[in-house]
């Protein structure tokens, strides 16, 4: 038998032997494996390639033509089946994986702002249509802007009004109150007219109890002029409490001392809870503390480059977590900052 037939039969053998197998198997692994065994280099077909020099020169070619024919069949048969296992694969997966699109979709969470950043947004816009602007100052403050220019000089008795948080930079404390944006913004502005809210987080070294929280917000008002006078403060505070509670509000207003102010008051607005009768929310008195106010000190006028003898000024500190508590029912200003979302959800 000539090399050319040995060759020959030998590859039609391994032919049919191959499509045999093909035919036999399933899954891409097995395929796989096949893939290499009869097409890999390693493969007797690929191996008859080398062995050509065995064979004659003119049968040469043929056997190189049908070692090229088996290959190609073969190729073929591997990627009609590849394909088929392809589809197979797919079509369990789809089966499998099922995908019920009319599912309702899971409501995603939604966002929401604070109760203090709502209420204060809404004193922001009440205030805005009365022609102040927000003056913003930092909440970490030196002690000359916090007291000392505020009229209270380092060991005045009262200090004691704000129990405060200090540094370890001398001279260097946490905000006790909004007040030191008064001096900011009248530095920056004299001798104009001033009318600003400022707002922000202040801090105080409390002991904490239903209405007393070692940081809060505040809301500063400072409006300085000439001919201002304590009329308009009644008439601004009381327009605020309008606003934001309704017309026709019970508040009143009484003397109160602090520092920075001469005549200086407190505004209340009466108790949710007991509606004045007397309970432990107002702590038996009937009205709640919303607001600090007064006159503008001269001291301080000058202090922030204004004349007193020309420009006078009125100015109050609101709370905000206060003024929510009476708008809301709230009975305890240490939820604010409790971060707890079923209470912070409500609103
Ligand atoms: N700064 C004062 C406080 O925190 C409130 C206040 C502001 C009073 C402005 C008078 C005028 O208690």
């Amino acid at each position: 038998m000539s090399e050319k037939n040995t060759l020959i039969q030998e590859l039609e053998t391994l032919q049919a032997k191959a499509e045999a197998k093909l035919a036999s198997l399933s899954g891409e692994v097995a395929l796989a494996k096949w893939k290499t065994e009869y097409l890999g280099k390693a493969s007797p077909v690929m191996q008859v390639f080398k062995r050509l020099p065995e064979a004659s020169k003119e049968e040469r070619s043929q056997i190189g033509q049908f070692a090229n024919q088996v290959k190609t069949v073969l190729e073929q048969s591997f990627e009609l089946k590849a394909e088929t296992a392809r589809q197979a694969t797919l079509a369990e997966a789809l089966k499998s994986e099922q995908l019920d699109v009319t599912l309702p979709g899971r409501a995603p969470l939604n966002g929401r702002l604070h109760i203090t950043t709502q209420t204060l947004r809404e004193i922001y816009r009440i205030f805005a249509e009365m022609g102040f602007q927000i003056y913003r100052s930092p909440e970490v403050e030196s002690d000359e802007n916090n007291f000392e220019l505020l009229n209270i000089p380092p060991h005045h008795p009262a200090r004691d009004l704000w129990d405060t948080f200090f540094t370890k930079k001398e001279g260097v404390l946490l905000r006790t109150h909004t007040s030191p944006g008064q001096v900011r913004a009248k530095r920056e502005f004299a001798s104009e007219p001033i009318r600003v809210v400022l707002p922000g987080m202040c801090y105080r070294y409390e002991q904490t109890d239903a209405s007393h929280e070692f940081q809060f917000n505040q809301v500063e008002l400072l409006v300085v002029g000439k001919h201002i006078t304590f009329a308009n403060l009644k008439g601004t505070l009381q327009e605020f409490a309008e606003r934001m509670y309704g017309k026709g509000v019970r508040t009143r207003i009484r003397p109160s001392y602090f520092p920075f102010v001469e005549p200086g008051a407190e505004m209340d607005v009466e108790c949710f809870v007991c509606s004045g009768k007397g309970c432990p929310v107002c702590k038996q008195r009937g009205w709640l503390e919303i607001l600090g106010c007064g006159m503008v000190h001269p001291v301080v006028l000058k202090n922030g480059g204004y004349d007193p003898k020309v420009y006078s000024g009125f100015a109050a500190g609101l709370g905000p977590e206060r003024i929510s508590m009476l708008r809301y029912h709230i009975d305890d200003i240490r939820n604010f900052w409790a971060n707890d979302v079923r209470f912070l959800e409500q609103f």
